[in-house]
This record gives C-alpha cells, sequence and structure tokens, in this order.
C-alpha cells in the first residue's frame, strides 16, 4: 500500500472547466437551465488565438465551458475521445510553485510548470498535474489578483436567474475495474486525503450490477472526491456503461450542495433540467427509512426528491440524467441537514431507476 502524506496545503475547488464541443450554446443550457450567470469571456476578441472560454458562477461555483477553435489542439483531441466533460477540476492554494514541487515530488505527472498568467487586473499562477483519464488538476494561486473574474476574461453580465445553488459539495470520478484503490491511494499519498468513506459493492447493488467507491477528503474537508469503479452483477455496471462511452476514466457527477432544496429543485424542474425518475413506491417506505424530517413528504414525493440518513442527520439529493448525449456525465443537487454521508440508503433505489435509463439505452 502507498504511503499516507502529510496533508499538501489545497484549500478548496476553485472552479471546475469543461471541455465542450460549442462552448457559446453550452454557456447557453447552464444559464438557462441551471440558472448560472454568465459573467465572462475569453477567445479571439480578448487575445486568445485557439480556444473561447465563459465563465459561469452561482454561489460559489464557478466553471469554465472552453471549445476548441482548431481541429488539431488538445481540446479538440479531447472531446473528441470522450465527448463533452469535466477537463480541470481546479484547486485554489496560497503557492502554486511550493504545491506543484511537492505534488511532483511525490509521484504526481505534470501537465504544466508554474506559470504567471496576467492581465489588467494583475497576476496569478497556475501549475497543474494529471489524475485519472484524460483530467487534470491545476493548482491556482490567486494571491494578489484583484479581478473577479480570471486572467484574459473580459467581463459579461448575462444573468441566470437561480440563487438556490451554493457551492460544489463533491466530484466524482469514475476509474476502471481494479483501478478504485490506486487513484484513492494516488490522493492520499500526493495529496495527504484521507479515506473518508469506503462503500463496497454490498453497499451498492441491485440485483444486476454493481459499485464500490472509496470517498479521499482534504484536511479541511472542503474537498471530497469519491473514486467509483464497476463491480460484477448479473449485467454491466453503470459504472462500466460509463468508461465505455467516455472512453477511459473520468468525472461521473458534481454535486452542488444547496440550502433549500425544495425550492431549487421546483425551480430547475420549471426550467426544464431532467432528474432521473423515482418510483412512487419510493416515498411509500420513506418515513419509515428516515424517520421524522422537516420537510412535508408530499412535497418531496412530488419533486422526486430523495431521502437518506446516517447518524449525524440526513441528506436530500437528486441526480440530474446525462447532460450529454453519451451517458456519461451529470450533476447531484443535495441539501445536508447533519449527514455527512452520500446517500448510500438512496443507491438501491437510485440504481434501479438508472438501470431503466440503460435498459433503454440498450446497454443492460
Ligand atoms: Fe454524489
Amino acid at each position: 500500500m502507498g504511503e499516507v502524506n502529510t496533508p499538501l496545503p489545497v484549500k478548496d475547488i476553485d472552479h471546475v472547466e469543461f471541455f465542450v464541443g460549442n462552448a457559446k450554446q453550452a454557456a447557453e443550457y447552464y444559464r438557462l437551465l441551471f440558472g448560472f450567470d454568465l459573467i465572462g469571456y475569453a477567445g479571439p476578441e480578448t487575445g486568445i488565438r485557439d480556444q473561447a472560454s465563459y465563465l459561469l458562477q452561482q454561489g460559489h461555483i464557478r466553471f469554465v465551458l472552453t471549445t476548441p477553435l482548431t481541429p488539431d489542439s488538445e481540446a479538440a483531441r479531447k472531446i473528441h475521445q470522450h465527448g463533452d466533460g469535466v477537463y480541470d477540476i481546479a484547486l485554489r492554494v496560497d503557492d502554486a510553485e511550493k504545491v506543484y514541487a511537492e505534488a511532483v515530488r511525490r509521484g504526481a505527472p505534470s501537465v504544466y510548470e508554474p506559470r504567471e498568467v496576467r492581465d489588467a487586473e494583475g497576476a496569478m499562477k497556475k501549475a497543474a498535474i494529471q489524475t485519472y483519464g484524460d483530467t487534470i488538476h491545476s493548482l491556482v494561486e490567486k494571491n494578489g489578483y484583484e479581478g473577479p473574474l480570471l486572467p484574459g476574461f473580459r467581463p459579461l453580465d448575462k444573468k441566470g436567474g437561480n440563487q438556490f445553488l451554493k457551492a460544489i459539495d463533491h466530484i466524482v470520478g469514475n476509474v476502471e475495474d481494479g483501478k478504485m484503490n490506486n487513484w484513492a491511494e494516488f490522493y492520499s499519498s500526493v495529496f495527504g486525503f484521507d479515506n473518508f468513506i469506503t462503500f463496497d459493492d454490498k453497499d451498492i447493488s441491485t440485483e444486476y450490477s454493481a459499485l464500490r467507491s472509496k470517498v479521499m477528503a482534504s484536511e479541511n474537508k472542503r474537498i471530497k472526491f469519491p473514486i467509483n469503479e464497476p463491480a460484477p452483477g448479473k449485467k454491466k455496471s453503470q459504472i462500466q456503461e460509463y468508461i465505455e462511452f467516455n472512453r477511459g476514466a473520468g468525472v461521473q457527477h458534481v454535486a452542488l450542495i444547496t440550502g433549500d432544496i425544495i425550492s431549487a429543485i421546483h425551480d430547475l424542474r420549471a426550467r426544464g433540467v431532467e432528474f432521473l425518475e423515482v418510483p412512487d413506491t419510493y416515498y411509500e417506505t420513506l418515513t419509515e427509512r428516515v424517520g421524522e424530517i422537516k420537510e412535508d413528504i408530499e412535497e418531496l414525493r412530488k419533486l422526486k426528491i430523495l431521502v437518506d440518513r446516517d447518524e449525524d442527520g440526513y441528506l436530500l439529493q437528486l441526480f440530474t440524467k446525462p447532460v450529454e448525449d453519451r451517458p456519461t456525465l451529470f450533476f447531484e443537487v443535495i441539501q445536508r441537514r447533519g449527514c455527512q454521508g452520500f446517500g448510500k440508503g438512496n443507491f438501491k433505489a437510485l440504481f434501479e431507476s438508472i438501470e431503466r435509463e440503460q435498459s433503454r439505452r440498450g446497454n443492460l
């Protein structure tokens, strides 16, 4: 087993960058359906020749959508392989050079060395290391940078109108069969993250398919990365379906935290976000499973919100359908009332719903 190192001083997720086939249209998708404000643009008009990027924000959540303008760029090659999806989970640090040097010393593959990115608002320092699949972690040092955006972006002011989504709760990676422990060890040996929770295939299985998951967390618990791998079942695991369509490991879902999931889901449904279907029967036994909760069960049933409880409290959650035609990346909306778990009690109900979708695609 790999060594567990002292934690690297990574503070939080700064932003998530997606490579997409058409960033102009994707930006409007996240603005109109998820209610993000479109706050920045970078591209040929701002001196960047080979790609265009849009910066979206809601609460503390920042997404960058980037599209290549030429067929032979790195972004174009990655989109060709994987379709639209997460490229960079950018982590905020105080000293990019130090964190980068230590991560590389501990065995993380380098993507690029520390470099300064400058505009009229000042300078930021960035470096990047490779993680699972074609995904990277850039290390973002903001010290001294005054602008509200990222260097090179010019401001846009197109409101999205949703304020219910506040921050990123966790980001889940799907990795190949047998690789979960390697990647869990990567996060403990490179970043010094702890194994927060482990789920085995007995926790997360239905009659047909199963997965295993290890949740790796930073010392301050602001960064939580569950790592999933497929487990054998009677039929194909949904993780295996992801791996096949994504052509390898990658980000499966980004969980967005809210303080008011009822209003959040009400709003997102009205805007046209599609969520996984939950059978009405799920609500018949809900009180038995989770006990007393503050929310009105009838309201939860109408909005199809899931609930799970552990010894510390409960959580409410719901998952979107994949946001691309490939069955790959999706989003989760989550509200925590004490519970620090990930909805283990919902996995079975949820899996059966995912399998119905998988079966409709002919992939079960
Ligand atoms: Fe999740």
